[in-house]
């Protein structure tokens, strides 16, 4: 059938997780790619409201099997919680498999995270001190610790002794911590892998023989691509790459086998951490929209920053990820405002600049240019067609295709499955 990469266009919180969920009914596997636990997918259906942090958003469908890519680092502890609590609730997670390459966050991790971002003071980077960047650091350093490792007690003890030596000398010697005891840890993970084993299985197995049979496979991707370690605005950025050749990366699916990449969009921008963003609104507008959207951060509780669109930020994302369509999410958070802006490129220095800079510095100094649109302030929520959008929508989203040259294939007006407006068919 297909395979499709579902990937966040800005800083994440995008709104992926409804429109996995969503496409995810007629999925036969859903693959969390990069990340850990992060992300946080707000999922509503008929079964309640769910934040996920590591269970993929197709977990909701019996018939479809939920992968955790070996490109994932994958805490335990939550993962279970997770489950249990889905579980809880009615919700089967016996189709959710682990990739025997996936990472394991450890606790060293999450110490670390912490008083890694304490060292950085005022430069710290808002992390959601989940552990994230020390798992992907050990990662590529070669000290992390896989999922396969737990499968086999002495091979496990031994690697954990080794990389733990080398932890607790960091913990102690460089930030004045307790150290860890390896025994502790060592018990602590064993019985997390008893939780696990069933669940524990080369996914890549699983990928090439859904790929045989050409099921309809998505790839569901956490964060955004302004967060990319390479693309996003470094060093406020996470640490493993939520763009399209990402899901490529964390999920064994090479770049010749996707048909589809759509980029998930919010109809205006927010971020959670530090770190530059030029539509920032620190104003009452920007207080209106955190305010109706909602917009505090699913994984820490942060209030998210808001402003509007960016549509120079938006065009990059597009042609560094090469989306094939758009998914604009939330359009109506927008619906009681009387104004609206886009942002269609920068002043820097006196100068229009339409690209997106590589240097915060540069970034930081960048100004907004707008082009201003009158609002609908017509409720969207119950409209199901394109056609029926107001004309002030209407001309709102043909605004964003021009200026960031992609069609829009899905608008989403609300955060239910079904207030969602399909323009070019799923599979
Ligand atoms: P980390 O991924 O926890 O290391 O955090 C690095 C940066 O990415 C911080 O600015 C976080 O706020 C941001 N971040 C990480 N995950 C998410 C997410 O799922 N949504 C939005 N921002 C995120």
């Amino acid at each position: 059938m297909a395979v499709i990469e579902i990937i966040g266009g800005q800083w994440g919180d995008e709104g992926k997780g409804k429109i996995v969920e969503l496409m995810a009914r007629k999925a036969d596997l859903v693959v969390r790619f990069s990340g850990g636990s992060n992300a946080g997918h707000t999922v509503i259906n008929q079964y309640g409201t769910f934040g996920l942090h590591l269970v993929p958003s197709g977990i909701f469908y019996s018939g479809v099997k939920c992968l955790l890519g070996n490109g994932v680092v994958v805490d335990p502890a939550i993962l279970i919680q997770e489950m249990e609590s889905l579980n809880s609730r009615g919700i089967s997670t016996s189709n959710l498999f682990i990739s025997e390459r996936a990472h394991l966050v450890m606790p060293y991790h999450l110490l670390l995270d912490g008083l890694e971002e304490e060292a950085r003071g005022a430069g710290a980077i808002g992390t959601t001190r989940r552990g994230i960047g020390p798992a992907f650091v050990d990662k590529t350093a070669r000290q992390g610790i896989r999922v396969a490792d737990l499968l086999d007690k002495k091979v496990f003890f031994r690697r954990l002794s080794q990389v733990m030596q080398l932890k607790n000398v960091i913990l102690t010697k460089v930030y004045g911590a307790q150290p860890l005891s390896v025994d502790e840890v060592y018990k602590q993970y064993l019985s997390y892998a008893r939780t696990l084993a069933p669940h524990i299985t080369d996914t890549q197995r699983l990928v090439d023989e859904a790929l045989e049979r050409k099921d309809f496979i998505l790839l569901e991707g956490a964060q955004g691509t302004l967060l990319d370690p390479d693309f996003g605005t470094y060093p406020y950025v996470t640490s493993s790459s939520p763009m399209a050749g990402g899901g490529c990366q964390g999920s064994g699916i090479g770049p010749k086998r996707i048909d589809r990449i759509i980029g998930i969009f919010k109809a205006y921008n927010t971020r959670v951490g530090s770190g530059a963003m030029p539509t920032e609104l620190d104003d009452e507008t920007g207080e209106l929209i955190r305010e109706i959207a909602h917009e505090f951060g699913t994984t820490t509780g942060r209030p998210r920053r808001c402003g509007w669109f960016d549509a120079v930020a938006g065009a990059f994302s597009v042609r560094i990820n090469s989306f094939t369509g758009l998914a604009i999410t939330r359009l109506d958070v927008l619906d009681a405002l009387p104004q609206i802006k886009i942002c269609t490129g920068y002043h820097l220095d006196g100068k229009l600049v339409r690209g997106f800079p590589t240097q915060l510095t540069t970034l930081e100094k960048c100004q907004p240019v707008y082009e201003e649109m009158p609002g609908w302030l017509t409720p969207t929520s119950d409209i199901r067609r394109y056609r029926d959008l107001p004309l002030a929508a209407r001309r709102y989203l043909r605004k964003m295709e021009e200026l960031l040259s992609c069609p829009v294939d899905i608008v989403s007006v609300g955060a239910r499955r079904e207030e969602t407006i399909i323009i070019k068919p799923i599979p």
